[in-house]
């Protein structure tokens, strides 16, 4: 057999296309995280989770790697930094980061404090995230922009927030907004500091292009911006304009629906320029992508450009329509969510169990007296033993019938249990036999090409597809998924991902692969008494906050991880994940009550003599850990 090396797993999870040089794969064939794409120094993932096992952190844990994140906000800010540069732009880039992408404290803590060197500033969209952006902006004079839907209250605060020094932007979605934000500034003598956001009718791409276009849920119509700024100026509050905003969507995949956004976005600003209105900002929104599977293709998991590309566009584009209209060029704002926070967490979790031939009964013996077997067994017997290339695609078909006829015959009564056992395993026996021809015939007969799912084996992982990683079941989005260990031998099983849901669809059949989505992830056969951890990559972004409580599988542990140059790691913070009574009090069960309950009915049950007291203690004892343990598997 050829050797395997570890550049060739590196090729096969397609590592480094989506790693963004940041995840790579050590001598031992083990994954590594690196704190930045140029940075030497890495932590070894495997050994990583070892050690946090020693400290009795159960998986499955959620590693946050702080240093990834600055790293990805630098890098964002570097590129902007470098094209305006390059296209002698004579005004300012700006980030500001949108809270719902990932509102975590330490998440939007660690924004907050690095962010600072570049001015960073929050975006937030609802009054609870209102709230976490004054809360950081307190002391710190971190600039706030508002969007989303706004009521009475939610306006009165900005208002009142500006008024006592907070650099917060109110922009304008719907004009009953604007109606609103008049009445209470004229109540409260209150000058605010005003966006207004545009709806373009360039649309972005894939799952969220819905969030651009004519029918797009915000933003105003251009016969409302006129309406709008006849409005301001009637009331004196025309000056208060002072951003322009629009978003075409998240995970834009095609760099010329950007730039085609660009191009109408600020021919609007050029225009209302020139009616007078002071913007100084032009915010283009979010939607720089994440290529999840590294194809570099338009694919809705992918991106065909880079952050280089990205940033070069913004500020060519918006500058040749300035410099073309006459009119100076804005500051730029982005507000980058995905593209900042998906590289820095990765989930990962132990596999449990396989639905391997382990477990099979070895029916070899039996096959000794096959005059003894049924005849359609018999049949599958025959061409186990003969088939070869040149009879693979009869007896294929010839197989796939026979099996079906077993299960029938079973069904009407004419087959045993141990004949249909039998069959079962001729026929992986037989796959098993075709795969390994296939693989050496070019070109693979079609019928055949589809025939290896059969042959995936189902490995049990001990998560919640759910909570972990909603996106992959909601909108079937990609995540590379990569087993952090013995990648350095060649992986011998095909194989799903099931988590521990009572629920089929929590099952992974589509990975990143070689050639873009693959139906197989290439796994080790796991050896007996190993522990096997396969760990879910770019999940930093939306997944952590989507994540529903199905089956009542609460939060994981989560790990902050810093590098250090020393002793190569340092844990920073240990979240504890939900303990059971966490997740049940979600949905109004009281742990303590629960006991009480049940030592009532247990009292009645020793009283009459039923159960021991013994039996009794135990049992409380065991639901009382039940009730403070991990809501996943543990042993
Ligand atoms: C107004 C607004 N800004 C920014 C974002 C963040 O987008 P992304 O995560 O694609 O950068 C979104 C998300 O859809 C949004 O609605």
């Amino acid at each position: 057999m050829e050797r395997w090396s570890i550049n060739d797993s590196a090729k096969i999870y397609n590592l480094d296309n989506w790693g963004a040089d940041l995840f790579s794969i050590n001598k031992k064939g083990n994954v590594c995280v690196h704190p930045s794409p140029t940075s030497k120094h890495s932590i070894d993932l495997r050994a990583l989770i070892d050690d946090l096992i020693k400290r009795k952190i159960k998986p499955p844990i959620l590693l946050r790697f702080m240093d990834v994140l600055q790293g990805r906000i630098a890098s964002i800010n570097r590129v902007f930094k470098n094209a305006i540069q390059e296209n002698d732009y004579p005004a300012r880039y700006q980030t500001f980061y949108p809270v719902k992408v990932n509102q975590q404290r330490q998440v939007v803590e660690a924004i907050a404090q690095y962010g600072k060197r570049y001015n960073i500033g929050l975006e937030v969209g609802s009054k609870p995230e209102l709230v976490i952006g004054i809360s950081f902006a307190t002391g710190n004079g971190i600039p706030i922009i508002c969007n989303g839907y706004k009521d009475t209250e939610y306006i009165e605060t900005v208002l009142y927030a500006t008024k006592i020094g907070y650099d917060i932007t109110i922009v304008v979605e719907k004009m009953f907004e604007l109606e609103k934000i008049i009445a209470i500034s004229k109540k409260t003598g209150i000058m605010p500091k005003l966006g207004i956001r545009v709806k373009l009718s360039s649309k972005g791409t894939g799952k969220w292009a819905t969030s651009g276009g004519e029918d797009a849920k915000f933003g105003l119509r251009m016969s409302e911006i006129i309406a709008a700024i006849g409005m301001l100026e009637e009331h004196g509050l025309i000056d208060c304009v002072k951003l322009l905003h629009f978003h075409i969507g998240s995970q834009i995949t095609k760099i010329d629906k950007i730039k085609s956004a660009l191009i109408e976005g600020t021919r609007i600003y050029t225009e209302m320029k020139k009616l007078g209105v002071g913007i100084e900002y032009v915010d283009i929104g979010g939607g720089l992508g994440v290529d999840y599977d590294g194809s570099k293709s338009s694919h809705f998991s992918s991106v065909n450009y880079s952050i280089e590309e990205y940033a070069n566009d913004v500020i060519y584009q918006i500058k040749n329509i300035c410099e073309d209209a006459g009119v100076e060029c804005p500051n730029i704002i982005s507000e980058s969510g995905r593209a900042t926070v998906a590289h820095y967490s990765v989930l990962v979790t132990n596999v449990l169990d396989t639905n391997t031939s382990n477990t099979m009964p070895d029916f070899e013996e039996m096959l000794n007296s096959a005059e003894k077997l049924a005849p359609t067994v018999k049949k599958l017997l025959d061409i186990y033993k003969s088939i070869d290339r040149y009879s693979l695609r009869e007896d294929y078909h010839d197989t796939v019938q026979l099996i079906q006829e077993a299960v029938s015959l079973f069904n009407l009564g004419y087959l045993t249990l141990n004949d249909r056992a039998i069959a079962e395993w001729l026929y992986s026996k037989i796959l098993r036999k075709i795969n390994s021809i296939v693989e050496k015939i070019k070109p693979i007969p079609e019928e055949l090409q589809n025939f290896h799912l059969s042959l995936r084996q189902t490995y049990f992982a001990n998560f919640s597809l759910f909570q972990s990683i909603p996106d992959s079941w909601a909108i079937d989005q990609l995540f590379p998924i990569v087993p952090i260990q013995r990648l350095n031998q060649r992986p011998d099983v095909m194989a799903s991902i099931a988590d521990i849901t009572c629920d089929s669809d929590g099952e992974i059949t589509s990975f990143v692969g070689e050639q873009g989505r693959t139906k197989f992830l290439p796994l080790h056969k796991i050896r007996k008494g190993e522990s096997y951890f396969i760990g879910f990559f770019l999940i930093g972004a939306y997944q952590e906050i989507l994540g529903d409580m199905h089956n009542l599988f609460g939060d994981t542990n989560a790990v902050h991880v810093t590098f250090n140059k020393r002793t190569g790691y340092q844990i920073d913070t240990v979240i504890n994940g939900d303990a059971t009574w966490e997740s049940l009090k979600y949905v109004q069960y009281k742990g303590p009550e629960i006991l009480k309950h049940v030592r009532h009915n247990l009292e009645k049950n020793v009283a009459l003599r039923k159960v021991s007291i013994e039996e009794s203690s135990h049992f409380l004892e065991l639901l009382d850990k039940t009730l403070l343990g991990y809501t996943y598997l543990g042993e």
